[in-house]
């Protein structure tokens, strides 16, 4: 099934989801409280209707047997194989040529992201962390559609919070009637842990597991659940999380304004960073990625 088997794509670029994530967030302690939520529905824009029905469609069709088929289909890591300064390239064919707005390639993203961490003084591994968190992306360069590759995470095969945006539109999902996925736990156990928790299918989870050999704990957290907004935002699920999950919470939250704040128009200079980050990545990553 490929992107053209489901409706319109709605998004001009992925960027716009982002974009509409400093809508909500506005800045690094910004919480979505109802009120702001309520004004963010009223905002009345064609970009605002573009993200609406981007998640309309996430939120009908992200089902539990989806997110199987999907790691299934992914998982093994047998589609392509490229060096790792090679995936940047193969990324960064996700710019849309008509979109005059873009003024950032993906890459772009991930080097402001990464130099903001590194600025800080933060460790090396959170560095690449930054350098390599949206890696996930290249999904949409194998046919999937955007709402199967962006969007904010959840869980599936429990019930839906209404911390999530858009938490009406999951009554279109088949799960929401399912009374085995719609209950408060689900197919879970209270207090599980979130690695036993199936999340919508998506760029965090598939670059954690094309990762997850290669870095600390703490930094594949980040990148697993770093557009789990409900959680790392809205403390929302906390009757899943085991005590590690609670312990892991405070390296997912230093991450995140890092990913949405960073954002610059000034591109960084590449030539002058390159041996830095090709010594960071030789250290960290075999010289090939699988995807
Ligand atoms: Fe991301
Ligand atoms: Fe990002």
């Amino acid at each position: 099934m490929n992107t053209n088997s489901f409706e319109a794509v709605p998004l001009k670029n992925l960027d716009e989801w982002e974009e509409d994530l400093l809508r909500r967030y506005p800045d690094p302690d910004s919480i979505a409280t109802s009120k702001t939520t309520d004004e963010f529905r009223n905002y009345d824009s064609p970009e605002r209707d573009t993200v609406k029905e981007f998640y309309r469609l996430n939120h009908q069709y992200q089902t539990y047997d989806f997110v199987m088929k999907k790691r299934e289909e992914f998982l093994s890591f047998s589609k392509k194989e490229m060096p790792v300064w090679e995936a940047f390239n193969f990324l960064n064919e996700l710019v849309d040529d008509s979109d005059p707005d873009t003024d950032l390639d993906q890459f772009q993203h991930l080097l402001q992201t990464s130099e903001a961490i590194r600025r800080d003084g933060h460790p090396e591994w959170m560095v690449l962390v930054g350098l390599m968190h949206d890696m996930g992306k290249v999904l949409c360069l194998f046919g999937e559609p955007q709402w199967a590759v962006v969007g904010d995470t959840f869980p599936v095969g429990c019930a839906y919070s209404d911390k999530i945006v858009y938490p009406e539109f999951f009554k279109h999902n088949p799960d929401y009637d399912n009374g085995k996925y719609n209950s408060k736990y689900g197919v879970y156990k209270e207090g599980c842990g979130l690695r036993n928790v199936h999340m919508s299918w998506g760029h965090d989870e598939y670059v954690y597991q094309m990762m997850k050999n290669y870095l600390p704990e703490s930094g594949l957290y980040m990148l697993r659940y770093h557009s789990f907004y409900s959680w790392h935002r809205e403390g929302a699920y906390g009757h899943l999380l085991d005590d590690h999950d609670r312990e892991m919470l405070k390296w997912v939250k230093l991450f995140n304004p890092y990913d949405l704040y960073s954002k610059n128009p000034e591109p960084p200079d590449w030539n002058k960073l390159r041996p830095y980050y090709e010594d960071l990545a030789a250290k960290y990553l075999p010289a090939t990625l699988k995807f």
